[in-house]
């Protein structure tokens, strides 16, 4: 019998996935607390033939280079900005993702941020917990007031999977959706205008791009100026493509009403950082597919995508296709 492959899991998944991949490969599971280090990856993965891992790992060329064996990387995500697809490509090493499984449960994580950022439901939350709430402020007639998310326009940035999801829910909410995609691709029930016009009419927007060195900044400091006044800024896609000090100088002036945030430049988000100090900012900390089953899902995909690579077999989902047209393993 050939021998089992070897393979490295940087952290613990929720569900029974990691169970099935133990039967059939010999896996050792990270159990440090939080994420390796480059250099604890580097150590434990050097002799792997496959590595699942997480988008807290650089998965580098540096990495790469160094565990020659490595045949599969599978990333429990649908982003893979901390992976170098290039080089893994160049090197044959196949790429798995989870998209797909994320979508609805991300939808929704945006839609509670417009939510939360339009009702003011946080804000609401904290003045009742301040004991704010007294019998002489019982009900006031202009506590708290807030912007109507239904009857309203959206603009979605990016029309992908999650664009389109958040996008049906916003029919549900009677709204007019505008979008914009680099690709100019329509999309039923949403109007496809350029990004200038999307800003410029939409009171609520949000952002679904993935991140790259072209959507870096998309959302600048000129692209923020352009937005209605009074609106409200979402995004649960990466950081970096908003800028936070420009969405944070709107914030304080009243350009903006309110602002989710889910992905941050730098995370975790510092402490001290002065976007913490914003009454209408709701922040979250990137939990856009964070359901139970949606994590559980994701693992499943993740653990798949590596057995199908160490087997030679197409990974239901692979992030260099081209591999696999060329029958590369
Ligand atoms: C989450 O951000 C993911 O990329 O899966």
């Amino acid at each position: 019998m050939p021998s089992q492959p070897r393979v490295f899991v940087t952290r613990a998944l929720p569900g029974d996935a990691l169970e099935g991949l133990a039967q059939r490969t010999r896996c050792e599971v990270w159990s440090g607390e939080g994420p390796p280090s480059p250099k604890e990856l580097a150590a434990a993965a050097q002799d792997c033939d496959g590595l699942l891992c997480l988008l807290t790992d650089r998965i580098d060329s540096k990495l790469l280079d160094h565990c020659t064996r490595v045949r599969v990387v599978s990333s429990c995500s649908v982003g893979l900005d901390h992976i170098d697809l290039a080089h893994a490509t160049a090197r044959g090493i196949r790429v798995g993702y989870t998209p797909g499984v994320l979508v609805e449960t991300t939808a929704d994580l945006a839609f509670a941020l417009l939510l939360a950022a339009a009702r003011r439901v946080v804000e609401a939350d904290r003045f009742v917990r301040a004991a704010q709430w007294t019998w002489q402020r019982r009900w006031e007639p202009e506590l708290l007031l807030g912007r109507d998310l239904h009857g309203g326009t959206l603009g979605v940035i990016g029309l992908g999977l999650v664009g389109r999801a958040v996008a049906r829910r916003a029919r549900g909410f009677d709204m007019r959706v505008l979008g914009w995609t680099r690709s100019g691709q329509s999309v039923e029930g949403v109007e496809a205008v350029e990004l200038n016009q999307l800003l410029a009419e939409s009171d609520f927007v949000t952002v679904h791009v993935a991140y790259s060195e072209e959507t870096h900044g998309l959302l600048d400091a000129a692209a923020i100026a352009g937005m209605k006044r009074g609106a409200v800024l979402v995004s649960t896609a990466r950081g970096g493509i908003v800028d936070e000090e420009a969405l944070a100088a709107a914030l304080k002036s009243g350009a903006l009403a309110g602002a989710g945030l889910d992905v941050f430049a730098d995370e975790p988000l510092d402490p001290a950082s002065p976007l913490l100090r914003l009454p209408n900012l709701v922040v979250t900390p990137h939990i856009g597919s964070a359901s139970v089953t949606t994590r559980k899902r994701m693992a499943a995909l993740a653990v798949d995508n590596l057995l199908a690579g160490l087997a030679g077999r197409p990974l239901p989902h692979c992030a260099n296709p081209e591999l696999e047209q060329t029958g590369a393993a």
